[in-house]
């Protein structure tokens, strides 16, 4: 299995994989994938990481540009996805070290909004005082790089805000 960056002829399989993947999640809208396609179409991918096996592309994660309160400098993770037939087997884990291992370089530290259960395996956790409007607290998460306390709302891309009947 090889992560590598996205490139123009994996994008209709992106937007495929994180449509099914999705779809696995009682929230889902089915619009998933445009959030992908918006981030990509403004310019806002700052990582656009595929997993290939065999040639097929079956996992992707996107981060992009946000911010914690008035702190500029935070990468915001997702969506995170990998086609159900190949769930359990690390790919969801390696797309995210490598992203981490990416995003330290460039970041002040990472954020997400998703499944505590999941995520604070790669160390995220919630910040008393962070927050999205509407969601659960502990579900938005942070993994600092630095010395960063994670205080305020979490701005990220209006991609995320999609109306999903758009
Ligand atoms: C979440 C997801 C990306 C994980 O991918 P994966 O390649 O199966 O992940 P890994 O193989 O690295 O890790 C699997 C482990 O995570 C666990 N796991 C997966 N989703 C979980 C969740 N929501 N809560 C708790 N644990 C979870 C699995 O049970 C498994 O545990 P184990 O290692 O103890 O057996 C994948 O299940 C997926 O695409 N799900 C649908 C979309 C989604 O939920 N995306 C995240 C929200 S944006």
């Amino acid at each position: 299995m090889l992560i590598r960056n996205e490139t123009a002829g994996d994008i209709p399989a992106i937007s495929r994989l994180v449509t099914e993947a999705m779809l696995l999640l009682p929230q889902a809208t089915g619009t998933e994938a445009r959030i992908v396609e918006r981030l990509r179409a403004d310019g806002a991918l700052s990582l656009s990481l595929v997993a290939e096996e065999t040639g097929q592309v079956i996992g992707h994660l996107a981060a992009s540009a946000a911010r914690i309160g008035n702190q500029d400098g935070w990468a915001l993770i997702g969506p995170l996805a990998v086609l159900p037939a190949w769930h359990r087997q690390g790919i969801g884990s390696a797309l995210m070290a490598e992203a981490l291992r990416r995003l330290r370089t460039t970041s002040r530290g990472a954020a997400l909004v998703g499944d505590p259960a999941y995520y604070g395996r790669f160390g995220f956790r919630s910040f008393p005082g962070l927050f999205v409007p509407g969601c659960p607290p502990d579900v938005v998460q942070a993994l600092p790089f630095d010395d960063s306390t994670p205080h305020g709302e979490l701005i990220h891309h209006p991609a995320f805000g999609l109306d999903p009947q758009a």
